[in-house]
């Protein structure tokens, strides 16, 4: 594996940006069909460092190599033209044009007297999308794609290249787990063509089962590179944040309070049928199923986002009707929702701004604007999220893609709800930081809030749930208390297959 010619070589790269310094010296090599994942903490500079390879950022000092020949990117059209292709973490799409025109923008084939050849476009992306396996085609809108399909379009568009390196950035946030597969059957594909691969998620199940070497950033500096048979997830993670987690099961007996909110009978059209639930102050609810299964579904509606088709919703015994999100809010129930598009970050904002958004009219009473507490809101979510941002008049469009996450999850705790709904809170979030959130919950449980937690993952819903509720289909199928439930009959359950067991 030596003596290899590295497909994609990195020397000395530094980047800068007013009062961060992203990439600091960074040196690294991927060779020929090599998964390389690259890790580290959210705002370590992995984002920052492959936009530099893939033309979209300048590096202010360091060389790349392509095939050991020095290569400059000045755009990534340059950066495509040497083979590097780039799956970005936020979607950056044409939302009003076709699949087709997306995957070929810039190089649509064209007829004589430069008229676009439709029935070649549609046809060469047709024959991409079924290696993909994918439910639309290159006449779809991709405005009108769930968040996972568009980014297959991404995959797609990085497949019409003679790719020499290919960069995923945490390809797998929104996809489903049938979606995966597909993904890393792509993956497989490239690697056995000899392409070079650099991934990155912080899921470490995904990169002990995929990739072949693990390099490690940490505040911009290269810590070094393991090979990912050699290594572990306690090594790794000792790697990116200098200690190790405790990443054990939910056990701790709780006190719980009075029932905070109970469902009965809702029901949503074809989205979920017949939910019945409740959860006490003082208790974390989980939500377990596969995506689609109708759980973001139920917090829209409890939300004021989705109107009931039948069913009763309770705040403290009492019944209500829930109109609108502002509604929501005064009632009590705040939604942290699960895409970060419609998470309402205003992304040309700065991070005070954002966070203490839905306040703003409460803490601005009068002509003067109360700075103060405005600053003190965001410094006590800063800190107890870790939220790396160089001041809180950053814009939040350039945090990175955790962080982001972070603004928007401390912007609904600082409303302080007492039903607090988080739908796929940890999604994009590094593992330190993951296990400071799975607390934060926990915390605010033993608070008196009641708190759901919607998620895809299995290892968070058993980490912090009391209860976990789970949903095949639309419906509950199954609720398990913390001490009863299992890995395996939690699967069996949103796989529909319970049912019939019991
Ligand atoms: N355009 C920009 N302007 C200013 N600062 C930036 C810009 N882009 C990135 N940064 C900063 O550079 C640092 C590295 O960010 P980067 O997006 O590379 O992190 P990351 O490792 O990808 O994190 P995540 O896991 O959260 O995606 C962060 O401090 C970020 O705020
Ligand atoms: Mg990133």
């Amino acid at each position: 594996m030596t003596d290899q010619t590295p497909a994609l070589r990195l020397e000395g790269i530094v980047k800068t940006f007013p009062g961060v310094r992203a990439l600091d010296g960074v040196s690294f090599s991927v060779l020929p069909g090599e998964v390389h994942a690259l890790m580290g903490e959210n705002g370590a500079g992995k984002s920052t460092l492959m936009k530099v390879l893939g033309g979209i950022y300048q590096p202010d000092e360091g060389r790349i190599f392509i095939a050991e020949r020095e290569t400059v990117m000045n755009n990534p059209l340059e950066a495509k033209a040497n083979g590097v292709m780039f799956i970005h973490q936020e979607l950056s799409l044409a939302e009003e044009l076709s699949v087709a025109e997306n995957i070929y923008l810039g190089e649509l084939p064209l007829r004589r007297f430069g008229v676009v050849d439709w029935a070649t476009l549609y046809a060469r992306t047709d024959a991409i999308l079924e290696k993909l396996k994918v439910g639309f085609n290159a006449r779809t809108v991709v405005g009108s794609l769930s968040i996972a399909n568009q980014q297959m379009v991404e995959i797609a568009r990085a497949l019409t290249v003679d790719a020499k390196a290919v960069i995923f950035d945490e390809p797998t946030a929104s996809l489903t787990d049938s979606e995966k597969v597909v993904l890393f059957d792509v993956i497989a594909d490239l690697q056995a063509q000899g392409v070079g691969i650099i991934y990155i998620s912080h899921r470490m199940e995904e990169i002990f089962k995929i990739t072949d070497r693990i390099s490690v950033l940490r505040d911009g500096e290269y810590r070094g590179t393991l090979a990912t048979a050699e290594t572990n997830e306690d090594e790794v993670t000792q790697l990116m944040i200098g200690r190790s987690l405790d990443l054990s099961r939910n056990t701790a007996p709780v006190e719980l309070g009075p029932v905070a909110l109970r469902v009965e009978g809702l029901s949503c059209g074809s989205l979920f049928n017949d939910a019945t639930f409740e959860v006490r102050e003082g208790e974390v609810l989980g939500f377990y199923g596969l995506v689609g299964a109708g759980r973001t579904e139920i917090a829209e509606t409890l939300f004021g986002l989705r109107t009931p088709t039948s069913g009763r919703i309770m705040l403290k015994g009492e019944e209500v009707t829930i109109t609108s999100p502002i509604d929501a809010i005064a009632k009590g129930i705040s939604l942290v929702p699960e895409s970060r598009k419609e998470q309402g970050l205003v992304l040309g904002m700065n991070c005070r701004d954002n966070m203490t958004l839905p306040q703003v009219s409460d803490l601005r009473a009068g002509p003067f604007v109360a700075e103060g507490a405005e600053i003190s809101i965001y410094d006590q979510y800063r800190d107890r999220l870790q939220i790396k941002a160089p001041s809180w008049r950053t814009t939040v469009g350039n945090l990175s893609g955790g962080n982001q996450q972070k603004i928007v999850i401390g912007k609904w705790l600082s409303m302080r709800p007492e039903v607090l709904i988080v739908d796929e809170p940890t999604r994009g979030i590094d593992v330190g930081s993951k296990s400071e959130i799975h607390n934060l919950l926990r915390d605010l449980a033993a608070q008196g809030y009641a708190v759901i937690v919607i998620s895809s993952e299995m290892p968070e819903v058993l980490h912090v749930s009391d209860r976990i509720v789970a949903m095949y289909n639309g419906r509950i199928m199954r609720e398990f208390s913390a001490a009863e439930v299992t890995e395996d009959n939690l699967i069996q359950a949103i796989s529909g297959i319970a049912n019939e067991a019991a």
